[in-house]
């Protein structure tokens, strides 16, 4: 297994994936897939924002990025965090036959890198309240803040402060 950053030529591989992992889910409300706007402007090289995947024997098997543009949630952020530089993970999914392997942990694991020299002060990570990805986001040491709405999705909003905030 190989672990590296998506580039623009992974663009397809990304979409193959996101298609499939959207299609096995039990309930469709668990992710928000990314906008072809969105990948394009993630996986340039002049991107703050990192997807990384996971390849064995060349293909694409899971991926989790590191996004910094957290507008959204500024209506929803505690005060506090306004004034402190903080950035979402998201595009957790891992193809259905390679699942309960640890591959979301490794690429957890893999992100701190993207993660300090991002210099941040908090990570932002949601979940629908029913998604197993609630028990990895509390085990990385987050704290659930709330439950909101966003773009008509339920989610609950969990921080984890890194330093400073
Ligand atoms: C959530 C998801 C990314 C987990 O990927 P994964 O590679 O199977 O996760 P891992 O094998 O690394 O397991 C990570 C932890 O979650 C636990 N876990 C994973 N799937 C689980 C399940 N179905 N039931 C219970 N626990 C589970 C593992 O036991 C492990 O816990 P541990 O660290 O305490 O041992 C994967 O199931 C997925 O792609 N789901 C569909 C997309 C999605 O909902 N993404 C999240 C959006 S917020």
């Amino acid at each position: 297994m190989k672990i590296r950053k998506l580039t623009p030529s992974d663009r397809d591989s990304f979409f193959e994936l996101t298609n499939t992992v959207v299609e096995a889910l039990e309930n469709k409300d668990f992710l928000i897939p990314m906008t072809k706007e969105e990948a394009d402007a993630t996986f340039r090289d002049d991107s703050e924002d990192v997807v990384l995947g996971a390849f064995i024997d060349e293909k694409l098997v899971a991926t989790l990025g590191l996004f910094h543009d957290i507008r959204d949630y500024y209506e929803v952020l505690p005060n506090k965090y306004l004034t402190f530089k903080g950035a979402e993970i998201g595009e957790a999914m891992v193809l259905p036959d390679f699942r309960r392997n640890g591959l979301m942990n490794q690429l957890v694991e893999a992100l701190q890198t993207y993660i300090q020299s991002s210099r941040l002060d908090y990570l932002l990570a949601t979940a629908h309240p029913d998604n197993v990805s609630n028990h990895l986001i509390q085990n990385a040491d987050f704290t659930l803040h709330k439950v909101f709405e966003r773009r008509g999705y339920t989610r609950n909003m969990y921080i984890k402060e890194l330093h400073r905030a």
